[in-house]
């Protein structure tokens, strides 16, 4: 049986995302009002078991991974990568072969998406991406779960990310094409989103159009999108903030967008660099549902990968 991991979008039919998100609205529904502790019917998960490795810091991804390991009847270990041999220098490949013959899948947040690659090469149980310097694929499957519950169609509306063309803002280019939503992104070209994730759209016939203001990407948009200027990992934090400046979501660029447009970011956010605290906690502002979405969209993604 092939190994389903979960690293990017990309490798996905969009029948499955559908499937997945699917899913997700289904069981969030089908637990509400219930304590959260409390294992879904029929323990789809019982007797399974996730490890969670962490190189950079987080507290959504962590915390809804191992609540929706529990809430499937399964349950999880957490390491960061400094409490382990991996951060002593043994190989990711050692480490997947060793960690297959323990658990039966590995959720991993990287620096490098490329050692996340190489460990889902070397790994023989499934492999999810948490979050790496490229891309962040659970985090877009809960972020479209939360435009699809405030009643947005997603294919044919139109999305906009403003700021830094980031790992977040590559998560959003590759549904694009998947989900039939276009995405106008308004970034200043030094921090313009990676060639080779804007050329495979184009080949997937992905409406993504780019944009040097913040203002031209959000004109007429439906959800206008915002995340930190600096994400971990960048260097430059004194630099990106001066340039990226111009790209913060205020009240007067929300006006901009289509009439009851709405407003995401995945958090942490930083108010008054990326975003106004009027937009952020305003009532066009779904980052709450969207940050609990994290949960359901995950409980889906463990799902598919464990064919359960
Ligand atoms: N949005 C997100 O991934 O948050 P954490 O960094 O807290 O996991
Ligand atoms: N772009 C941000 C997202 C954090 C969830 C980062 O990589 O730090």
């Amino acid at each position: 049986m092939t190994i389903r991991h979960f690293l990017d979008i990309w490798p996905l039919e969009s029948a499955e995302l559908r499937a997945i998100l699917d899913q997700a609205h289904a069981m969030k529904k089908a637990r509400l009002g219930w304590p959260k502790g409390k294992i879904d019917t029929g323990a789809p998960l019982d007797g399974h078991t996730l490890a969670m490795i962490f190189e950079k810091s987080s507290t959504r991804t962590r915390f809804s991974f191992d609540m929706a390991m529990r809430q499937l009847g399964g349950s999880s270990i957490t390491a960061t990568s400094n409490d382990m041999q991996l951060g002593r220098g043994e190989t990711v490949e050692d480490t997947a072969k060793v960690l297959s013959r323990f658990v039966d899948a590995v959720m991993i947040r990287a620096n490098d998406h490329a050692d996340v690659e190489a460990f889902a090469d070397a790994a023989s149980v499934p492999v999810i991406n948490g979050l790496t310097d490229r891309s962040h694929p659970c985090q877009i499957m809960a972020d479209l779960m939360t435009l699809e519950e405030s009643g947005l169609t997603l294919k044919g509306a139109r999305l906009a990310w403003v700021g830094d063309g980031n790992n977040v803002c590559a998560s959003f280019i590759h549904a694009a094409p998947k989900f039939g939503f276009s995405l106008a992104i308004g970034t200043p070209k030094r921090y313009a989103p990676d060639e080779d994730d804007l050329e495979l759209a184009a080949e997937l016939q992905g409406r993504i159009e780019l944009f040097e203001t913040a203002e031209e990407a959000v004109a007429g948009a439906d959800v206008v999108i915002a995340d930190t200027f600096v994400s971990m990992g960048d260097v430059d934090a004194e630099r990106r903030l001066e340039i990226l400046d111009p790209y913060a979501v205020t009240e007067e660029l929300m006006q901009l967008a289509a009439g009851g447009a709405k407003f995401l970011h995945c958090l942490p956010a930083h108010r008054g660099e990326e975003v106004d605290a009027e937009v952020i906690d305003g009532p066009a502002s779904l980052v709450f549902d969207e940050a609990e979405n994290r949960l359901h969209a995950q409980k889906a993604i463990l799902r598919w990968c464990l064919q359960k």
